[in-house]
């Protein structure tokens, strides 16, 4: 797959600009409103009662901050925090190791939850409820099993898949949360913050501008920036204005409200070889030669949110505003009098039956 600016993905580039940029208290944690007033009501609750905090799980898509809050949740806690990922805990044992390491309040952050194999899982349970490892020793008939405790420690999970935890994992949690893509009034405020870390000038009309185009995404937007800055020191402008952000972000092939290339070819290949829909998530998938996965997890959220794509029970539709966008209006109306025609011949088959 061609690399994507406007990837949420985690990639090479972002790891010398996640460093700079991440928030490190809830007070510099932009957006996110709801969950930020509980989040903070959990943590002061907790702290009171002097009790470690329940445990969290955090989902939502790519970039939005899953990590980020993690380590804030750790901060605001006052606790130590230790990060691992699904993928990462290969057998129960190594599991066990990182829960017996924890020292008391700790957080354990688990990233890519939902990539836990089972029998790592089940080690889980236990140590989520009773704070116990239950160990076994021996095998066969003779085996026996020995309950460790542990200390008190809070599990944070974070997945961009939410469906695919077990369900006993799931209820393991007393707080799920879920992360939303960013209104651009919130993108532009973490953009103004991240261009002042950066130390470029910035106007507010080119953040706001550059918001409109990061996909609801903190992570794109602060990639983004850094792309718009490359391009305004050559272009050997002082700052970063509207007619900058445009001219950069036009030049790097990333639209007017944020989609590329491949988001494009979705929309259009959904009017036009599908009748503007419904079609059915595999088939879209095997139509574009994408993951049915990356469709669901990274390319549709954003669709729906600006109201091009719908998500129906038979599959997937394009919208009048997606039509709009593609400038394909003569397509929709032809859609339109297609169904309109179909649902005529119905309604005489009905009545000839009759
Ligand atoms: N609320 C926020 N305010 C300001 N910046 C933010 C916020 N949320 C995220 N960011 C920025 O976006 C970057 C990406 O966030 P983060 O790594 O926490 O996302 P994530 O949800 O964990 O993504 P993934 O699913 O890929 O693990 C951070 O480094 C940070 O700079
Ligand atoms: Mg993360």
């Amino acid at each position: 797959m061609k690399e994507r600016i406007i990837t949420s993905d985690f990639t090479e580039l972002d790891v010398e600009i996640e460093k700079n940029l991440r928030p490190q208290g809830l007070d510099e944690y932009i957006g996110q409103q709801k969950v930020k007033k509980q989040m903070s009501i959990f943590i002061k609750a907790a702290q009171k009662r002097n009790e470690s905090l329940d445990h969290v799980l955090l989902y939502g898509p790519p970039g939005l901050g899953k990590t980020t809050l993690a380590n804030i949740i750790a901060k605001e806690m006052g606790v130590g925090i230790k990060t691992t990922s699904g993928p990462a805990i290969e057998k129960a044992g190594d599991l066990a190791a990182i829960l017996s390491s924890l020292k008391e309040g700790d957080i354990l952050f688990i990233d890519e939850i939902h990539r836990l194999q089972r029998s790592v899982e089940e080690v889980l349970y236990p140590a989520m409820e009773d704070y116990a490892l239950d160990i076994i020793i021996g095998k066969g008939p003779g085996a026996q099993s020995i309950r460790l405790e542990l200390p008190t420690f809070t599990l944070i999970g974070a997945t961009t898949r939410v469906g695919l935890l077990t369900s006993p994992l799931r209820d393991r949690f007393g707080v799920i949360q879920r992360l939303e893509l960013y209104n651009p009034e919130d993108l532009a405020t973490i953009i103004r913050r991240s261009s002042g870390i950066i130390g470029i000038e910035m106007d507010d009309e080119g953040a706001v501008e550059l918001a409109v185009r990061s996909r609801g995404t903190p992570r794109i937007a602060n990639r983004l920036l850094k792309r718009v800055r490359d391009y305004c020191e050559i272009e050997g402008r002082g700052i970063i204005d509207l007619q900058t952000t445009r001219e950069a972000l036009d030049l790097f092939e990333v639209d007017a409200v944020g989609l590329d290339e491949i988001d494009r070819i979705m929309l259009k290949t959904i009017a036009e070889k599908f009748d503007g829909g419904p079609v059915g998530i595999d088939t879209l998938a095997a139509a574009i030669g994408e993951e049915k996965n990356t469709i669901e997890e990274v390319y549709e959220p954003y669709l729906i949110q600006l109201g091009f794509l719908s998500k129906t029970p038979r599959g997937r539709m394009i919208t009048g505003r997606g039509y709009k966008h593609l400038g394909l209006e003569t397509l929709m109306n032809n859609v339109l009098d297609l169904q309109q025609l179909k649902i005529n011949f119905y309604d005489n088959e009905e009545e000839i039956d009759e």
